[in-house]
């Protein structure tokens, strides 16, 4: 199976679905790495919980950006990582990560991009008052969720939804939107062309 990392700052219920998927042989992928910035996040527990290996680093450890993303990558080589993907990474990515691993990084997105780019998405759709949003994997290039998209699905706001029962929605969406994605991308049916992406069916 294809070897990858998953990049998680948070609550981690994103890699809780990849790692649910992967047990039940529904990725076509394995979980070689859990990539984690802030130690006492849940998505810590979670992976030791599979079994799955973690690097946790503290960002203030560090001197730049550039120095922890130099030691990520020895460490994505050290295991042989062939994708990268971002489930609520909430780091920018400078391009000691995105040149070696251009068209091999997949980032979800709580958006319908490229309406509300960064963070807080969720709660810029209701504010805007748009009625539709949405989640979005796309590639990850050196912009701010800019890069070529690969999936995307909709959700429909609804006049009492709350900034919680709209995220609820988006996330039960994000959770079958991202494995489906990984999935795609292991079994080799995903071609990047500038920006256009494609899915072989
Ligand atoms: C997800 O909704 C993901 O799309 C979002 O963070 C959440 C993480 O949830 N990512 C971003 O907003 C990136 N700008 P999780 O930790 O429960 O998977």
């Amino acid at each position: 199976p294809l070897r990858i990392a998953v990049f998680a700052s948070g609550s981690g219920s994103n890699f809780q679905a990849l790692a649910e998927a992967a047990q039940g042989g529904r990725l076509g992928a394995e979980i070689a790495l859990l990539v984690c910035d802030k130690p006492s996040a849940p998505v810590v527990s979670r992976a030791r919980a599979f079994g799955i290996d973690a690097f946790v680093f503290q960002p203030r450890d560090y001197a730049s950006r550039e120095a922890y993303e130099a030691e990520i990558v020895s460490r994505l080589r050290d295991e042989g990582i062939e994708l990268i993907v971002l489930a609520g990474y909430m780091r920018l990515i400078t391009d000691v990560l995105v040149q070696p691993y251009y068209g091999r990084m997949i980032n979800i997105h709580p958006a319908l991009l490229p309406a509300f780019p960064g963070i807080r998405a969720i709660r810029q759709a209701l504010e805007y008052g748009v009625k539709l949003t949405g989640a979005t994997v796309h590639y990850v290039d050196g912009g701010m969720d800019s890069g070529p998209i690969l999936a995307q699905r909709a959700v429909e706001i609804r006049d009492d939804d709350t900034e919680e029962t709209l995220a609820a929605r988006v996330h039960a969406v994000e959770h079958e939107l991202l494995p489906r994605a990984v999935r795609w991308i292991a079994e080799g049916r995903v071609a990047l062309d500038g920006r256009i992406v494609t899915v072989r069916r």
